[in-house]
């Protein structure tokens, strides 16, 4: 296959250094790159550095003579596969909305036919300021690609949204807008997937949980929006950073799970993945409980509303396709079956808890239980088990 080929323009903005790294990244994975550097953006990086990164001319000038004759801006845009703006300033993005076209970024925004992806990154009020949301709805509607912005601290020293997204996200979203259709057949698609576990309050200060690291969920979330479905992660607490073009909804405690679940349907598929606690403290103390004398006091227990059961049972508004987890320690099989029965699910992934390393670990060894059989898969990474769910997902759903 042909080398690929991208074309970066670098904005103004102090995150244009990151466009460094991403440029990096892309020849690194035999990716061509082609830069255009904005006149602000000169300013923060040198057309040598990315000269020298991409292995290639940087432009700059659209009224330089041999610039034009060696390759026009019209041409800039022919030969790669997809423009990519990286820092996309609230500058840059406002241009593009507006078909403004006066240096040679805009006019090759405007100028181009392949799709355009853009990192927006500036100061929180820009981003946040009506005018740039805007922009931002207007280049949505025009079909431009986004990722990010992060929120976070900012080189200004302010807080909160507007941070370019790191090169590495960036790269990973270039990947999947390069992918052809063949590579995303999940596309159209919407997918839940819960993960992590549910924390279940005692008190302000205590709760009941369990070990689960969220890894499996996560992993499955990021394949399946990878194959190019729309995933809403409904996730416990985790230390995990959300996937890449997925959107998580954080939650504590089971009740709120089975809501935001409920919520993001209608889905096609939903992947129940979360170790949802089966238990809660009947009434949480509202103040902290106090030591008393010698005797602990009882914590009484009330059931959690099954989140699998019910959306297998959602009437009109069940997905078609609804996946249980199962971590067993014994019997695995004869209790996977029941569960698929029980709870009234399609399929049921079973994975033996009870070898040390599952809970937390990085590898994991399946059986994928349906009414029409048992398929055994060999141990393989949680990233290797979701990509191959994912696949098997897209075969089935239509
Ligand atoms: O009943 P058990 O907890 O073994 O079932 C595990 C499966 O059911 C997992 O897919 C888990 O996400 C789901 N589950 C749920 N709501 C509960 C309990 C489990 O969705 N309250």
């Amino acid at each position: 296959m042909a080398e690929q080929s991208v074309l970066l323009i670098v904005g103004g903005g102090i995150a244009a250094y990151k466009a460094l790294e991403l440029v990096r990244l892309l020849r690194k994975a035999g990716i061509g790159v082609r830069c255009i550097l904005t006149r602000a953006g000169a300013q923060f990086v040198t057309p040598l550095s990315l000269s020298a990164l991409s292995e290639n001319k940087v432009f700059a000038d659209l009224f330089s003579l041999t610039d034009e004759a060696e390759m026009g801006h019209i041409e800039l845009s022919r030969a790669s596969d997809l423009v990519v703006v990286a820092p996309a300033t609230a500058d840059l993005m406002a241009k593009a909305a507006h078909g403004q076209a006066d240096d040679l970024a805009s006019t090759t925004l405007l100028a181009t036919d392949k799709r355009v992806l853009m990192a927006p990154a500036m100061n929180v009020r820009m981003w946040l300021h009506p005018a740039t949301q805007r922009n931002l709805a207007t280049l949505k509607s025009d079909g431009v690609l986004l990722v990010g912005p992060d929120e976070g601290a900012m080189a200004c020293g302010e807080f909160g949204p507007g941070r370019m997204a790191e090169p590495e996200v960036i790269f990973a979203a270039i990947q999947a807008a390069l992918a052809g259709p063949a590579a995303r057949p999940l596309a159209g698609k919407r997918a839940l997937v819960t993960a992590g576990p549910t924390l279940e309050p005692i008190d302000p200060v205590r709760f009941l949980s369990n070990r689960s690291s969220g890894k499996q969920g996560y992993a499955i979330a990021e394949a399946l929006a990878q194959l190019g479905a729309e995933v809403v992660l409904v996730s416990g607490p985790t230390a995990l950073p959300a996937p890449v073009g997925v959107s998580r909804v954080e939650v504590e405690t089971a009740q709120e799970m089975l809501v935001a679940s409920q919520s993001a349907l209608p889905v096609d598929v939903a992947v129940l993945v979360a170790a949802v606690a089966d238990w809660r403290p009947t009434q949480p103390a509202a103040r902290k409980i106090k030591k008393f004398g010698a005797a602990p006091a009882p914590i009484t227990l009330v059931e959690n509303p099954d989140i699998l059961a019910t959306l297998s049972a959602q009437g009109p508004m069940r997905p078609q396709l609804v996946i249980g987890f199962a971590a067993e320690t014994n019997d695995l099989d004869h209790n996977s079956q029941a569960k698929l029965a029980r709870k009234g699910c399609d399929w049921v992934v079973a994975n033996d808890v009870s070898q040390e390393g599952v809970m937390g670990g990085d590898s994991n060894t399946v059986s994928i239980l349906s009414r029409d059989g048992v398929e055994r898969w060999e141990t393989a990474d949680k990233g290797a088990v979701a990509r191959r769910l994912a696949a098997k997902i897209a075969e089935t759903i239509h």
